[in-house]
Order: structure tokens, then sequence, then C-alpha cells
């Protein structure tokens, strides 16, 4: 059955002494009081190395925001998916909205990336979702299907089991605008049948689908409450231990 997972998004936050303190307390908070769920931090490229040899003996896991879509070479500035993984990640966000729109990511591109990060052994923790005013046309269902097909769906069922989604409603990054259980459970629901449609019902019911954008500890135990959402991709609660802990105990009774 599919795993239940919470993943902090440092997005471009936290010196690398300040990640370090996080992730040490972190790391005895989480061992003191064990997680119902997977717990993962992803973080800047740079501080990768040194937050998987602290977390290496624990219960968390560790990602990278992001990766390059080519192998190796003159590419300056960029860090591959072997670089990624030789790390001791195990984990990539990609896809997420602000690399699309700040960095003109395209499906193209990003089609690159998953087949990279998959050939190393990362897990890449896919991210699709609508802008505000794609819902207010309630065009929700046709982007995110855009997204996933237009990046994943040329992969083999086997190579697709591998991967994490996460969506994220662009209009609820950062605002504080949650979507509701509802809305949530509604695009969960959408993507779980999409997914069923393309690979089957056992892949689907297998997928991993988190929820993102301005989950926080008074709201996640609700969200994660909903059949379909299988976790949380966290951004601003992510930077303070004690929110992020908040919201791993969504998954408490
Ligand atoms: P916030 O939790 O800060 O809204 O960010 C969500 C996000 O973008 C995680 O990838």
């Amino acid at each position: 059955m599919r795993k239940n997972i919470v993943a902090g998004n440092w997005k471009m936050n936290k010196t690398l002494q300040e990640g370090i303190e996080l992730v040490k307390e972190l790391k005895d908070v989480l061992a003191a009081d064990k997680p119902n769920c997977d717990v993962v931090v992803c973080t800047p490229f740079i501080h990768l190395a040194s937050v998987a040899t602290i977390l290496e003996v624990s219960n968390i896991g560790v990602g990278a925001e992001n990766c390059a879509d080519k192998v190796s070479g003159a590419y300056t500035g960029e860090v591959s998916a072997a670089m990624v993984a030789s790390t001791g990640a195990k984990y990539v966000i990609l896809g997420h909205s602000e690399r699309r729109a700040y960095y003109g990511e395209t499906a193209e591109i990003l089609k690159e990336k998953v087949n990279l990060a998959l050939a190393n052994d990362l897990t890449p923790i896919f991210c699709i979702g609508e802008v505000l005013a794609e819902r207010e046309a309630e065009k929700q269902n046709e982007v995110v299907y855009a997204q996933l097909a237009e990046s994943l769906f040329d992969l083999p069922a086997e190579e697709f089991s591998k991967l994490v989604l996460a969506y994220e409603p662009v209009w609820a990054i950062g605002t504080g605008k949650t979507a509701t259980s509802q809305q949530a459970q509604d695009m969960h629901a959408y993507i779980r049948s999409v997914v069923a449609e393309k690979y089957g019902k056992e892949v689907a019911d297998n997928t991993s689908i988190l929820y993102g954008g301005s989950c926080n500890p008074s709201n996640a135990k609700e969200l994660f409450g909903c059949p379909d959402v299988d976790g949380g991709l966290i951004g601003g609660a992510a930077l303070k231990v004690a929110d992020f802990k908040g919201v791993i105990d969504g998954f408490k009774a």
C-alpha cells in the first residue's frame, strides 16, 4: 500500500549552519516521538551532503529541490541527479511551480529531469497544480492532467510506480490560503483516477499523492484525513521544528 509522507521544502532559506541546527533538532525530536509517516527534508544543494550525513542514522530522508536536465558537462552552475545521489539524498523535488514560473521549466525539460532522477535511483516528488485564474475558470483538472501527461505518461508503469506526486495549487503556496479539504480530496481523487486510467488501479492505489500549499499544524490533520491525501509537501511550516513536527503529527490520532 502507498506510503504516507511529510516532506519539507526549504526553498531558498537557511544558511548551512541554520540548516544543520534545524535537522539536528528535528532528528532528536523525531527520535523521541516517532512519526506515523515517512519524513523527508528537501534542502538547497549545498546543504545536502552535511544534512545527509547528520541524518544517515535516522528515520528522516533527504532530498534536493531540483536537479539538472543534463547528465554532465559544460553546464555552469547546474547540479546533476548523479551529484545529488552521491550526497546520500534519496529524493528530488521536480516541477515545482516556482521552477516552472521563474526558471522556465517546461514539460519537456521536466521529462528529462524525471528520467535522470530515476536513472540515479532518486525518488522524484513531482509537483503539479493550477494557478488561480485556471481554478476560477474551472480548468484545474485539465491543467493538472496536461502536466501529468506531458512529463510523465511516457514512463513505463514500473518507472512511474517509483514517483511521488504532489498537488500544489499555486494560489495556495505561501499565501496562507489553503485548499479546503474537499478541494484537495476532489483533486487527489481525480489525479488517482487519471493514473488508474493510464497505468491501472494497482499502480494508482500505490501512488503517494501529497498536498502542498499553506499546510500547517492547524490544518494538517484535516487534510491528511482525506482518503486520497497521502501527506504533505511543506514550505513555510518546514522551517521551524515545532511547526514541522506539528504537521507530521497530523498523522497521529
Ligand atoms: P507553503 O507551505 O509555504 O505554502 O509552500 C508550499 C510549497 O510550495 C512546498 O513545495
